[in-house]
């Protein structure tokens, strides 16, 4: 992980079924309405290793150790291609999924936290300005995404994705940046309400504790 210069990197983050897609794109569109440059990316990519990381994902097993380094690779292009360039151009960066999910997920899969970090500290990866963790409990996680009828695969089983919430929960003891954890079992505004809250207080340059 490295600091950045310019441009402001703020990542949504949470289990499969916290809605933080939908909340990602809420607040792209909020920037763009308050006359901000945004860009709104998400992770895993449409690129090369992203593609090849849903194909897995969706055909069933994919080791621990594979997913971490194709997570990794498509990471480090994600940072080369398209945030570090977004930043460096002033831009504020919305990222839904970020390196808080392979802390989350990945150390929840065996892989060493420390490892996980070090690595992404040796290929230079930005750390956000921001972090929002959508917290929801895996149960009423794994509710929505029944009712939005979506096959679920062995990323979204209650007791593993349980896991990586509490992972997500203690995550500001590992990274240097604001982490806020957000009850994501509120309705969508009123999520989006208290994201743009803080966004708008961080942009307009006020501090948070
Ligand atoms: P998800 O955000 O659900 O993508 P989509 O909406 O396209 O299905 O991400 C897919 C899965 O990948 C999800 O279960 C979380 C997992 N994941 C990791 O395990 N590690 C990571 O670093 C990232 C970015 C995602």
């Amino acid at each position: 992980m490295s600091s950045k210069s310019g441009g402001t990197l703020i990542v949504l983050e949470g289990i499969d079924g916290s809605g933080k897609s939908t909340q990602a794109k809420l607040l792209y569109d909020w920037l763009i309405k308050e006359g901000y440059k945004a860009v709104l990316l998400r992770e895993p990519t449409n690129g090369k290793y992203g593609r090849i990381l849903r194909e897995k994902l969706k055909s069933g097993k994919l080791p621990p150790d594979e997913a971490y380094r194709l997570f990794l690779l498509d990471r480090i292009e994600d940072v080369r291609t398209n945030i570090i360039p977004a930043l460096k151009k002033g831009y504020v960066v919305v990222i839904d999924r970020y390196f808080i999910s392979t802390i989350a997920y990945q150390g929840a899969s065996g892989i060493p936290i420390d490892k996980i970090i070090s690595d992404h500290k040796k290929y230079g990866v930005p750390i956000p300005d921001i972090v929002f963790v959508l917290d929801i409990p895996a149960d009423e996680a794994i509710n929505r995404l029944k009712r939005l009828k979506r096959n679920f695969d062995s990323f979204e089983k209650k007791d593993f994705l349980e896991k990586v919430r509490k992972i997500y929960l203690n995550v500001g003891r590992y990274i240097p940046t604001l982490v806020i954890i957000v009850d994501a079992t509120r309705n969508v505004k009123e999520v989006h309400e208290l994201i743009i809250n803080y966004v708008s207080r961080f942009l307009s340059g006020e501090k948070e504790e």
